[in-house]
């Protein structure tokens, strides 16, 4: 990274309040895309008007769906922020390893970022990207999609209520499902730390231990042990008649719940993920040419014990914050049903929730004679969408917050960001090295 500031080309915005927030994507990706949408559905509020992608069928495909003239499509960002097209502010959907790479140039030039998380793959990189930011002088938002979820914006709303007084201990679970396991965290990109970067608690816990510091927001967590390993996916433990393919060589693929057959061509889970490998294909739909990727060379084909997978498939991580309160994570994987759950304890009462369940318990003690505690179910619909319902409501915070607007309780500024990703990283070493890791205050 240059020390110095090399150019700001950054328009101050609002030209006209009115006008919609003009968006430069970088990666453009599965959840790059998902943010883009918001454009389309929201046109008066946000428009995507360039995009750097290396891949030219993504880009050509992000052009079409916004309608972005060819001056403005780039495969680089270092081409992009060259030739500066007229934009506000820049959503960075790269994977894990090339964040900080790519939002580098972006805050050095002084745009605004909204960026995937995790931010980084380790602390050096974590403070590296957040002097730029302060350096530059920049706005930069992470996807923390969960703070939006009304489940969570509830309990949020209720701590901050007094509703059951001082938070002195948490819990949370990730049950992350037999299937979304396999097509994440064994079969698909984030399987291997070494070719990814991420472990599995960054990639798919970031969010949860978010909840844990944005829920105790200013007060800092300070001690951090973890434990947990790859005990299931590994050779040494594939069933009798199990083969390198389901749909290839192995003889149990009937009874197995792994089966690539059941998961992606049956029951058509994970699509983004197992059809990758052939989406700039004309035919990409027919079955037949799905069948013969997975019979050849398509990960996704791949039996989930004869995988080059080194992540985790289970993890539990313990914090203890500067004022004494106590946090546990466990992410369970390969469970059957994919869920949340929280519980949340304070001092004059408890509030416990199964994201599923789509109901939140607000739970007070009672001392009166038969009744022990008083309960209030909080009914949240939305619960049940991807994320909670977090990703649109995320985009329409991004866009207020750049357009100078009061922000929502959930907004994911960086520097909020930061302990959650200390607690991620220092969790890992502690799990490695069998220690206790203090993180120290920033
Ligand atoms: N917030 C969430 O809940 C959530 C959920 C899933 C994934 N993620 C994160 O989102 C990120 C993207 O995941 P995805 O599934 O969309 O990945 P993806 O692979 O679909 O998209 C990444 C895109 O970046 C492009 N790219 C690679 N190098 C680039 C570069 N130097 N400059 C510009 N583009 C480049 C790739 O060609 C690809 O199209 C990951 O970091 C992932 O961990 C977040």
């Amino acid at each position: 990274m240059q020390a110095e500031r090399v150019q700001t080309v950054k328009t101050e915005f609002p030209r006209n309040a009115d006008d919609p927030l003009r968006v430069a994507v970088v990666g453009a990706g599965s959840r790059a895309m998902n943010y883009s949408a918001f454009a389309l559905r929201e046109p008066s509020l946000m428009k995507v008007v360039a995009v750097a992608e290396p891949d030219e069928y993504r880009r050509v495909k992000a052009a079409q769906e916004h309608s972005i003239p060819e001056t403005c499509c780039f495969a680089s960002v270092q081409e992009m922020m060259a030739r500066h097209p007229d934009f506000d502010a820049v959503i960075n959907g790269t994977m894990d390893a090339d964040h900080v790479p790519t939002s580098l140039p972006i805050l050095q030039a002084g745009y605004n970022l909204l960026l995937e998380k995790p931010i980084s793959l380790n602390k050096k990189d974590l403070f590296q990207l957040y002097d730029a930011a302060r350096q530059y002088g920049n706005k930069v938002m992470i996807c923390h999609v969960l703070r939006y979820a009304p489940f969570y914006v509830e309990i949020k709303k209720r701590i901050l209520a007094g509703d059951i007084g001082e938070v002195i201990s948490l819990q949370t679970e990730e049950n992350v499902s037999y299937h979304h396991l396999a097509a994440a965290y064994i079969r698909g990109k984030w399987n291997n730390s070494d070719v990814c970067g991420s472990k599995i608690l960054m990639a798919k816990c970031c969010h949860d231990l978010d909840i844990l510091t944005w829920l105790k927001s200013g007060i800092a967590p300070r001690y951090i042990s973890s434990f947990g390993g790859l005990k299931q996916f590994r050779a040494e433990r594939a069933p009798a008649g199990s083969g390198q393919r389901c749909l290839a060589d192995c003889q149990i693929e009937s009874n197995c719940p792994y089966s690539a057959r059941k998961h992606y061509l049956d029951s058509g889970l994970w699509p983004k993920y197992a059809w990758r490998s052939i989406e700039q294909l004309e035919d990409k739909d027919s079955e037949v040419v799905k069948t013969k990727s997975l019979c050849s060379d398509n990960p996704f084909g791949r039996c989930v014990w004869h995988c080059d997978n080194n992540v985790e498939d289970h993890q539990c991580v313990m914090i203890e914050f500067e004022d004494g309160t106590t946090a546990v994570h466990t992410l369970n994987g390969g469970t059957a049903k994919p869920c949340r759950v929280i519980h949340v304890i304070g001092t004059r009462g408890e509030i416990y929730g199964i994201t599923e369940d789509q109901c939140l318990m607000v739970r007070h003690p009672d001392p009166r004679k038969g009744h022990e505690f008083s309960e209030e179910k909080v009914l949240i619909p939305e619960a049940a969408e991807e994320h909670g319902g977090g990703d649109c409501r995320l985009v329409a915070d991004f866009v207020r917050t750049m357009k100078g607007q009061q922000p929502s309780v959930s907004c994911t500024e960086l520097a909020d960001s930061i302990y959650g990703h200390l607690i991620g990283f220092a969790a890992e070493e502690a799990m490695r090295d069998r220690k206790v890791v203090e993180i120290s205050k920033i």
